[in-house]
């Protein structure tokens, strides 16, 4: 750009001027220095060059991000000077993601220094409502600044950094795969649907790993439980299995003991027995373990939203944003005197925002 496009400032190197006149004054802007770039079109061609290396590198970056999410093991651990041993697959994710967003970062901070026009265009104070030359102005601006990018002329820069930039945000969509399959039906079975009154299966305490008789359960204790073997057998899962403890997540129980005559819903106590009343520990909301009962509300309490269900009244919702009650399980005594299920839960446990509308 000739000085006589450029602003009065930046050709009459305006802060020298200002500086002598008054120490305080608005000093300026620095006058413009003309960039080789800018007069030597080989230099162009040559930061064009670096410019789109960069880009390109971002998207090799990505294509490695994927790739390693991929093929690496996730519990391959490798010793990295100075970090120590860490997983193989987190260090290799946490380079190519940076490799990738500094390069398209460089890439562009590159472009302006060597290609763009760095020529500032200061805007006079005007008022607030612009004018039609303002606006006129503003708009010629626009299509010259759009012109000094350069962004249409110079293709290599402007394909390669839309490639890294639609490339980038592929780690990210990757990474969803991570939130695994949806439950879909498999919430609708747990252990319990094989129980029946001829087949009944056993309630095990959680802490002691023994099954329970009703007068081991406290009014206003709160006991947590799973199935007995008799239910887990079928499965072929036994207690030794090394995923035991998640393939029977879904089926944890919460009991309460609660007074015949404090409780309110009689279809709820013909479920329960002597006051007995179980439900499942996961939350209807997102699938917390409620862990929390104050026995004075036979309120029971979800931590992680603060949904409350009233135990007394079928684990009706009274509070939160879970969406319907706790499921519960019909229970009776065995021939010994201790606590069976004899049927499944009243309705799947766990969240329902995919599959309740049936
Ligand atoms: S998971 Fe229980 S309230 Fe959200």
């Amino acid at each position: 750009m000739s000085d006589d496009k450029l602003p009065a400032n930046h050709a009459e190197g305006h802060g020298d001027v200002a500086a002598a006149d008054n120490p305080f004054a608005d000093p300026g802007l620095p006058a413009h220095e003309v960039r080789r770039t800018d007069i030597d079109e080989r230099a162009a061609k040559r930061a064009e060059r670096q410019v789109s290396l960069l880009f390109i590198v971002s998207m090799l970056a990505t294509v490695g991000f994927i790739a390693s999410y991929v093929a690496i093991d996730p519990t391959r651990i490798v010793y990295i000077f100075p970090l120590g041993h860490i997983s193989a697959m987190n260090f290799a994710l946490g380079m190519t993601l940076a490799v990738a967003l500094f390069c398209i970062g460089a890439g562009a901070v590159h472009w302006a220094r060597t290609l763009m026009s760095d020529v500032e265009h200061p805007a006079e104070r005007h008022p607030i409502e612009a004018d039609d030359e303002v606006r006129a102005d503003v708009i010629e601006q626009f299509k010259t600044g759009a012109a000094e990018s350069a962004f249409g002329r110079r293709k290599m820069i402007r394909n390669t950094l839309i490639g890294s930039m639609a490339l980038v945000p592929l780690s990210g969509v990757m990474l969803l795969r991570d939130l695994g399959p949806l439950p879909e039906k498999s919430l609708d079975s747990t252990a319990w649907s094989e129980a029946t009154p001829s087949m009944p299966i056993q309630l095990i305490n959680m802490n002691t790993n023994e099954a329970m008789k009703p007068e081991d359960i406290q009014v206003g204790s709160l006991t947590f439980a799973r199935p007995g073997p008799s239910a887990l057998r079928p499965n072929g899962l036994q207690e030794s299995d090394e995923d035991f403890q998640q393939q029977i997540a879904k089926d944890a129980l919460m009991i309460v003991r609660i007074q015949p005559e404090d409780i309110k819903d009689p279809n709820s106590a013909a479920l329960g027995f002597q006051g007995v009343l179980v439900y499942s520990k996961i939350c209807t909301h997102v699938g917390c373990p409620i862990s929390l009962y104050e026995q004075q509300t036979h309120h029971a309490l979800c931590p992680c939203h603060q949904s409350t269900f009233d135990l007394a009244d079928g684990a009706r919702v009274i509070f939160g944003p879970a969406g319907h009650p706790l499921p519960q399980l019909k229970i009776s005594t065995d021939s010994l005197g201790y606590l069976v299920a004899t049927g499944d839960f009243s309705h799947p446990v766990g969240p329902s925002f995919w599959e309740r509308s049936q």
